[in-house]
């Protein structure tokens, strides 16, 4: 009989757990609840949901053919829509995947990685997990999360990172880095790859994307998983230059896009109209939830975005409470901020929920 075990990298063991917003199954198992009776504000997905053109589509997918390795046609798809080149587009199953993929290209052991926080927490885990070190630079203004452009500058000027992860817009704080910044620090900073995150920019109405920098050390990440409401199918890319994007494909493993995933980020990307009015719609409740949460004596966080950090004292002990009668926010203990709880906005009728539940 034999009793060792063995033993992983030490990189793994080392490797921090990252918490996430979304139902956790086994804690509705344990309350008695069903995954139907809950209203998910932990989430930032568009509430309104895909588009019908997205379920139409997925009916349609082949379901005993491997999909497109290459995701050809979605590719197609974007660099029309970006006008670039499809060599600067990978796809990935959600950008969370691209996101572990980055740290498997680049980080090699001992490199730097600059993280402005609090933030995602997987460019930390993906950054540890290949044997980086990652340098957490926090929002000097707890209260607003604002960061003073200065401050990153000196530390970019003093760690000079391999890679840079900017959450723009940030989560959980909505805040939004300007692009001309993001352009001097990539200009000043040509050995550091800067990785900018707008998995929720098109929460904010009129944001321009870092994508139209084209600079070579910028790779710019996309979910289509929060704002195309695809989250149960994982989907996102990442735009930038054509050697950053072949060392991404290059590690990724294969197949890595289902044909679902692939045949609703097709329609997805097509039904532009859908976006446009469930968006339109979204705002509006965002600005009226407020109001509603004000009057409850809740102040949010001022956010670019749909969702919002709320002060409520002990973060962990409202979420508990709350989600007994069917509601569930995101507890940001783990962002390092248990008196707050992050909240997105849903349909008007689910706010009123709520705020009828506080
Ligand atoms: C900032 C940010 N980036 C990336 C992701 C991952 O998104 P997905 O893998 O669903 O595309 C999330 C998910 O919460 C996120 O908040």
């Amino acid at each position: 009989m034999i009793h060792a075990v063995p033993s992983p990298r030490a990189e793994v063991l080392h490797t921090p757990r990252v918490v996430h917003g979304a139902i956790d199954y086994a804690e509705l198992r344990r309350w008695g609840l069903h995954q139907d009776d809950i209203i998910d504000f932990s989430v930032n997905s568009n509430p309104y949901g895909p588009a019908p053109a997205v379920r139409e589509a997925i009916a349609r997918a082949a379901l005993d053919r491997y999909p497109d390795r290459d995701c050809l046609v979605l590719r197609e798809l974007l660099a029309a829509r970006y006008a670039v080149a499809l060599e600067r587009i990978v796809v990935g199953n959600g950008s969370a995947e691209l996101i572990w993929l980055l740290g498997v290209a680049f980080i090699r052991p001992g490199d730097q990685a600059l993280i402005l926080t609090p933030t995602f927490g997987e460019y930390a885990r993906s950054v540890a997990l290949m044997g980086g070190e990652v340098i957490a630079l926090p929002a000097a203004d707890v209260g607003a999360f604002t960061f003073s452009p200065e401050t990153i500058t000196e530390a970019l000027d003093k760690i000079q990172p391999r890679l840079c992860f900017i959450c723009n817009p940030n989560n959980p704080t909505g805040q939004v880095l300007p692009r001309d910044l993001l352009a001097r620090w990539a200009e000043a900073h040509p050995h550091t790859l800067f990785v900018v995150d707008e998995a929720y920019i098109q929460f904010v109405p009129g944001m321009i994307s870092t994508m139209s920098l084209d600079y070579a050390n910028v790779l710019v990440l996309r979910s289509l998983t929060k704002d195309y409401a695809l989250a149960g199918l994982r989907l996102g890319y990442a735009v930038g230059n054509r050697q950053v994007v072949d060392a991404i494909a290059r590690v990724r493993p294969p197949w890595n896009v289902n044909a679902f995933a692939l045949a609703a980020g097709q329609a997805a990307l097509t039904a532009t109209d859908y976006l446009q009015a469930t968006l339109g719609m979204l705002r509006q409740a965002r600005d009226s939830f407020l109001a509603g949460l004000h009057r409850h004596g809740l102040e949010a966080v001022p956010s670019k975005t749909h969702f919002f950090l709320v002060r409520v004292g002990d973060g962990a002990a409202f979420r508990q409470r709350l989600l007994r009668s069917g509601i569930l926010v995101r507890d940001a203990a783990s962002f390092g901020l248990p008196a707050y709880v992050r909240l997105s906005t849903h349909r008007p009728e689910e706010n009123q929920r709520f705020l009828d539940s506080l």
